[in-house]
């Protein structure tokens, strides 16, 4: 039977770019009729502390996430949503592949040089790096292993940006199943069909939620005149017409890309643009926000009810839930893991 693991981090509230990557995919594996298909979102808590937080916002922000993926339609009798650090054998794993992990390899990954801000060919050994780089932000890829391989995930689905993670996922099963015989599982990346979603106001950086600039990402939880006027205040380009070409016109085609997503008819961004010919781009602004306002519709009204129900319970209820059901399956992985070892 398929087992789904996915992640995310609670470092804001999620925005369309992870609802287009992420979000909108776990929804959908929600209709699979395989009634043995087991599905695990988790609030990825431990990897969040990789950058500085402080306890507070970050105990509401768990609380947050967790709302706002219910009130996308995420159903907790049908996906485990839990809390990362709830469930001890993710870092426990991570330990152990820690010891079959290289650093080479992670020294060649990217996420950590473009969240200090160092250009994608930087090395460990360039001036200062080795003094400021920490060692959970270097290592964040095996507690992203550990993760998935905990839950012996046979199907993950992510954005665009995580497929090197995943590369490495499957590395470590191969150097783990080497030294200790094929316990772990190979796990497939599943990438939804739109590109990476971009910044509204620097189309050529990906939306994020770490971005202070509130213009340049869309919350699912945005009200319906923010959405409007974020899309309204996007940065496009001075032709004044419509057409897609990611490299020429990454503003427009970036619209075009989140019109695609809630578009009722499947169109894909070329086509979407092809229908658009004529129209300005003025037009193009009035359509996305439409579009977004209505494909977002409910759900900042059912993360408030969420947020509020049972006196905040409801939210600590699920998560307790949902860390009883990870904690059960990924034990059983790590049984047959310590038994392999010897520990
Ligand atoms: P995070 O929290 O950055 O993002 C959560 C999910 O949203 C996707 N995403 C995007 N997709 C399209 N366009 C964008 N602008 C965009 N921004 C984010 C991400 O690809 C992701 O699927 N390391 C992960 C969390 C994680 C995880 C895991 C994921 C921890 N352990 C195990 C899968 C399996 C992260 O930082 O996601």
């Amino acid at each position: 039977p398929r087992v789904i693991f996915s992640g995310i981090q609670p470092t804001g509230t999620p925005h369309l770019g992870n609802f287009a990557g992420a979000i909108r995919q776990w929804l959908n594996l929600q209709h699979d009729p395989d009634e043995k298909c087991r599905r695990f979102f988790s609030v990825v808590d431990l990897h969040a502390i990789t950058s500085p937080q402080h306890g507070q916002q970050l105990r509401q922000r768990k609380r947050e996430t967790l709302a706002a993926l219910l009130a996308t339609g995420l159903d907790p009798s049908k996906s485990a949503l839990f809390y990362q650090s709830s469930v001890p054998a993710h870092t426990e794993l991570m330990w152990i592949l820690s010891c079959i992990a290289s650093t080479g390899y992670l020294s060649r990954m990217t996420q950590w040089k473009s969240k200090l801000g160092l250009s994608p060919d930087t090395t460990l050994q360039d001036g200062g790096v080795k003094a400021s780089l920490k060692l959970g932000l270097f290592s964040y890829p095996v507690l992203q292993a550990a993760d998935i391989l905990v839950h012996r995930a046979t199907h993950v689905p992510v954005g665009d940006d995580q497929r090197q993670h995943l590369e490495f996922a499957r590395e470590c099963v191969t150097n783990f199943n080497h030294a200790y015989g094929p316990h772990l599982r190979s796990p497939q990346t599943i990438t939804s069909s739109s590109r990476r979603i971009m910044s509204l106001q620097q189309p050529t950086k990906k939306m994020s939620k770490s971005d202070v600039d509130s213009k340049s990402h869309i919350l699912i939880t945005d009200t319906p005149e923010e959405i409007r006027r974020k899309v309204m205040a996007a940065l496009t380009d001075s032709v004044n017409s419509v057409s897609y070409d990611p490299e020429a016109r990454p503003g427009v085609s970036n619209l075009l890309d989140i019109l695609s997503i809630f578009d009722s008819s499947g169109r894909d961004p070329a086509q979407l643009a092809e229908d658009l010919l004529n129209r300005s781009l003025m037009d193009l602004k009035q359509l996305v926000a439409d579009a977004v306002i209505t494909g977002l519709q409910g759900i900042r009204e059912r993360f408030i009810d969420f947020l509020s129900a049972d006196e905040g319970r409801y939210i600590d209820w699920v998560e307790a839930e949902g860390a009883r059901k990870a904690r059960e399956n990924a034990e059983e992985t790590m049984a047959i893991v310590r038994q392999a070892i010897g520990l």
